[in-house]
């Protein structure tokens, strides 16, 4: 679909960011096919996805009917081949590259000759994963924001061989989603976690450092600078494994100390406390019933 209108999305990957990417995108009438390495969490992230559409019909934002017509427009896949009649695909996988250049490999071959292959990665390099397909100019950063039917910006990565049309036609896509678009150059990180994860890390040093607890950490970033969460519940809600992945590519690409992922927030990870969807990382999330 390199110059044409994109009218089915897929989305490969259905955790915290994959379903809310499918999520909007189906209430804004694109059909979507949404699949998961691990067939359960593609029905998780339906259910996610529905319950965040019950509190929009709460809030009397959208309507029962529209509702089911948008839960109509997603398909559940279980592999990459289910992208087959997709014009754009959005991988929201693991933040790890060699993970992700495998599956634009799988994808470069299932997909369409037209079809645009986009990345939601947080950090990583644009050009390496397109350079793993044979269409490097229909490959490009599709940088949705946690949480996604909440935020407003899309960050959009140019590889060095993306095509002008490619630019155009994600742009268009993201704009009828209800986005802000803003076109970045591939660097690692790009420009939202170059300058994001470098304060999360220095809240998680703070912390580890003993110069206070969590909460007063937070809250003199919430109440002093009017951020709308602290830096380490923003870490627990963007995940800590991957706050910590991005920040192994910021300290790789760019050679930098100041990049060194914090050794507190290392030991986290290794702990399997990786935030909200875990239940635990700097703060605690018991379940509805125990809080
Ligand atoms: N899905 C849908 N809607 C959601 C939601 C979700 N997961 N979470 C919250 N909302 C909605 C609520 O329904 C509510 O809507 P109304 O205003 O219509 O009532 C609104 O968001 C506010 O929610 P709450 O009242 O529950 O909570 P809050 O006021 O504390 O806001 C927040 C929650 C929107 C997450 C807010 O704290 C916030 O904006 N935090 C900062 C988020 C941020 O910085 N995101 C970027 C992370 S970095 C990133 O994404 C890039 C990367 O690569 C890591
Ligand atoms: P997540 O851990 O919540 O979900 C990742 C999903 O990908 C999981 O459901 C997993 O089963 C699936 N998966 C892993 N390998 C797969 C494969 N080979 N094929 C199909 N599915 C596979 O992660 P997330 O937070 O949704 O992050 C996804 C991507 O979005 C990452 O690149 C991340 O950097 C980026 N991102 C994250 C945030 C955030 O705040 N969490 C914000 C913007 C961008």
């Amino acid at each position: 679909m390199s110059t044409a209108s994109a009218q089915t999305i897929g989305v490969v990957g259905a955790g915290t960011m994959g379903h809310g990417i499918a999520h909007v995108a189906s209430r804004s009438g694109f059909d979507v096919v949404l699949v998961d390495i691990n067939p359960d969490l593609v029905a998780r992230g339906v259910q996610a996805i529905e319950k965040e559409m019950r509190r929009a019909i709460e809030k009397q934002r959208l309507s029962a009917e529209e509702m089911a017509a948008a839960l109509g427009r997603i398909r559940r896949g279980s592999s990459p081949a289910d992208m087959a009649g997709a014009d754009l695909v959005v991988e929201a996988i693991v933040e790890k590259e060699d993970v992700k250049k495998e599956l634009f490999a799988q994808l470069d071959r299932v997909c369409p000759p037209g079809a645009i292959l986009a990345s939601n990665t947080s950090s990583i390099s644009i050009t390496r994963l397109a350079a793993a397909t044979k269409r490097p100019d229909q490959v490009i950063g599709m940088h949705f924001m946690n949480p996604v039917p909440v935020m407003a910006l899309v960050e959009v990565i140019r590889g060095h061989h993306t095509s002008d049309a490619t630019t155009a036609s994600v742009s268009e896509a993201a704009r009828r989603m209800g986005k802000t678009t803003v076109e970045v150059n591939d660097y690692p990180g790009f420009v939202s976690n170059r300058v994001l994860m470098p304060m999360i890390n220095e809240a998680a040093f703070a912390l580890m450092e003993g110069v206070a607890s969590a909460e007063a950490i937070d809250t003199v970033m919430k109440l002093g600078m009017n951020h709308p969460m602290g830096p380490l519940a923003l870490a627990d809600l963007i995940g800590l494994d991957t706050c910590l992945n991005i920040l192994e590519v910021l300290h790789d690409g760019l050679g930098d100390p100041r990049y060194r992922p914090c050794p507190l927030l290392r030991k986290m990870v290794d702990a399997g406390d990786l935030g909200r969807k875990t239940g635990r990382g700097f703060h605690a999330y018991p379940p509805a019933g125990q809080r």
